[in-house]
């Protein structure tokens, strides 16, 4: 893919009224969604229930990109379409999760890297001939007692520049995802702190690795207080925090950052994506790219019976909706209620 490629497919990603759908969890995590939905845990039903995301109808006036995991770009539809080509069809992108997961990081207890960089080129060579236009890599920093440290910050900083180059140099919009957990009860201030200090490191790193910013999207979490913070931030504040955080750190020759859910539950990260657009114009497009956001309802009704899919469809649908226009700052809570009976008429 030309330099001029790569642009135009990460500002098609980042497109006004759409959002990216994540749909790549690793065996690993959607064995534990799976799990708590009661659903078993096969390559059917992982193709299955991909494909009642999928083929949902009208998601394509939402959902610019989705995120595919090694498993589902490989795996066809019931009638036979590779899962790439049904989004092709669709005038959706597809992506692919190349990252391998993060192991503990030798030395720095309570830390992680993620690996997948040995044999990178090959498999985002293999990918692009599958379909892929473009490709994420999750760092992940945990805050706790005495971290995150410098260490693990620039490591991961490091991987992530690194691939981010490899998969620029193979054609593919790489998209960028230190994700700052919100596990823990640290405030919104230490939050906003290591986000800050992570994203400088990692935009410091993708520089030095001649990334071309303006064909790559970074992934970032919000900056929220800790799941376990007595003190829990209004909409106002975790917006405020958030686009603060943003404007000190990243470069404006980014076309467009794109959040991650993290554990918040759809209405209340819909309502801090809506809140952060509803504030004003910014340099880089302000968008979504969440998984158990969009999915959560949606899995939790399917819950694996074919008599659900309809149902599911109707309220993952509804999540999309709901997450496309606070990427325009016109979500509200009657949309929000209007979703919910939508989502309750269907039996
Ligand atoms: P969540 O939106 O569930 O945090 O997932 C986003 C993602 O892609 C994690 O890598």
């Amino acid at each position: 893919m030309s330099e001029s490629k790569l642009k135009s497919t990460a500002k098609a990603l980042v497109v006004l009224s759409k959002g990216i759908l994540a749909a790549d969890e690793s065996l690993h995590t959607i064995k534990k969604r799976f799990r708590s939905a009661n659903v078993d845990r096969t390559p059917e039903t992982r193709r299955t229930y991909r494909e009642l995301l999928l083929t949902t109808p009208g998601i394509e006036a939402y959902i610019s990109g989705v995120i595919l995991f090694d498993e589902t770009i490989r795996q066809p539809t019931e009638n036979g379409t590779p899962f790439p080509e049904l989004l092709a069809h669709k005038g959706i992108l597809p992506g692919i999760k190349v990252d391998k997961g993060t192991r503990n990081l030798a030395g720095f207890p309570g830390e992680k890297i993620t690996e997948g960089l040995d044999g990178l080129r090959e498999r985002l060579a293999e990918y692009r001939e599958l379909g892929a236009q473009f490709s994420k890599w999750r760092a992940v920093i945990a805050i706790g007692s005495e971290i995150p440290t410098d260490t693990c910050i620039e490591a991961n900083a490091n991987a992530l520049a690194r691939f981010a180059a490899l998969s620029q140099d193979q054609g593919l919009v790489p998209i960028v995802e230190p994700e700052v957990l919100m596990d823990g009860d640290h405030d919104i201030k230490q939050c906003e702190d290591v986000t800050t200090r992570t994203l400088s490191a990692v935009f410091a790193q993708l520089i030095g690795h001649r990334v071309i910013l303006e064909g790559m999207l970074l992934k970032p979490n919000m900056v929220l207080p800790g799941n376990e913070c007595l003190r829990q931030a209004s909409v106002e504040e975790v917006a405020e925090a958030t686009v603060r955080c943003l404007l000190r750190v990243v470069p404006a020759a980014v076309p467009g950052i794109v959040f991650l859910s993290g554990g918040q539950s759809p209405q209340q990260v819909t309502r801090h994506l809506n809140a952060i657009n509803a504030k004003g114009k910014y340099p880089w497009e302000l968008s979504f790219s969440f998984a158990r956001a969009l999915q959560g309802p949606a899995l939790e009704a399917w819950a694996g019976q074919e008599a659900n899919v309809s149902r599911a469809q109707k309220l993952f649908y509804h999540r999309v909706k709901c997450a496309a226009a606070a990427r325009e700052g016109q979500y509200s809570s009657e949309m929000e209620a209007q979703s919910a009976n939508e989502g309750r008429e269907v039996k």
